[in-house]
């Protein structure tokens, strides 16, 4: 795992965009999973400018989704389908047939979450995954006690969840209580990951995710287990981290990140 600290969140925007944008320039057919999320819209509002203005190309990308609410049609304005749509999808040149995320509506759930693991392992699996972090330590829907060898399923939201997601509804008691979700396997089994997390509100949950002790109860921990995992904050964010100065040494002088300083 490393830690790449910006001084801003738009920085820290920014700065994961143009690694992907980078993957994807060397390997047009990136398979990439995408993430919701507020901190995740100043990511795509950049990948939107890129394509605009630099011709950054997705026409041969797909994309995997980490998750989406049971019980929401696609057009619902609370479907992750929807947001995707209209934070990404529709404002690129991604072919909607290689736009990929869990269907909350299928009549048979567990034959969906078959369904699409086997859809990542026929895409070859995903080259790089984003990540956004929960205020209970989630990625994707993997609350608290998810197993670490866990597979695409259908997860109960946990009451933190609940509480923090369900301001965005217009009737909030209409909040979906369940959602499929990646497993945490899933998420392990990505080549590359980068874990993205703005604003003093993640500074607790971040230190604890990075530098606590691996744990079930913050599904975050796993990806102290990944091979290939980025961290990615802005100074808020990073601000309980022990590590911070060995971290900003580590960004500053480490090959790999030279074309990102
Ligand atoms: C939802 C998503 C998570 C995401 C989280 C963070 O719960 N299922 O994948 O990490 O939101 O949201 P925000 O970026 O708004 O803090």
């Amino acid at each position: 795992m490393d830690v790449v600290i910006q001084p801003t969140a738009e920085a820290a925007y920014r700065l994961v965009a143009r690694v992907l944008a980078a993957d994807l320039r060397r390997k047009p057919q990136l398979v990439l999973g995408l993430a919701t999320g507020s901190t995740m819209e100043g990511v795509y509002r950049e990948l939107v400018r890129m394509h605009r203005e630099e011709k950054l190309d997705f026409s041969l990308c797909r994309t995997f989704n980490l998750d989406e609410y049971i019980g929401l049609p696609p057009t619902h304005p609370n479907s992750y389908r929807r947001f995707m749509r209209e934070r990404l999808f529709n404002l690129v040149n991604l072919d909607p047939r290689n736009t990929h995320l869990p269907d909350g509506m299928a009549a048979d759930l567990n034959a969906e979450c078959a369904r699409y693991e086997a859809l990542i392992r026929d895409a070859g699996g995903i080259d790089l995954q984003l990540l956004g972090i929960g205020r209970v330590g989630h990625i994707g829907f993997n609350e608290p006690l998810s197993a670490f060898r866990s597979r695409t399923r259908v997860k109960a939201l946990s009451p933190t969840t609940i509480a923090q997601n369900r301001s965005q509804f217009a009737d909030p008691s209409k909040m979906p209580r369940r959602a499929i979700t990646m497993g945490v396997g899933t998420i392990l089994d990505t080549a590359r990951c980068i874990l993205l997390a703005t604003g003093a509100a993640k500074a607790g949950i971040v230190a604890r995710a990075v530098e606590g002790p691996i744990t079930g109860m913050v599904s975050a921990t796993a990806l102290q287990l990944h091979p290939r995992c980025h961290v990615v904050v802005d100074k808020a964010a990073a601000a309980r981290l022990k590590g911070r100065d060995y971290y900003r040494w580590t960004f500053e002088n480490e090959p790999e990140w030279e074309p990102f300083r």
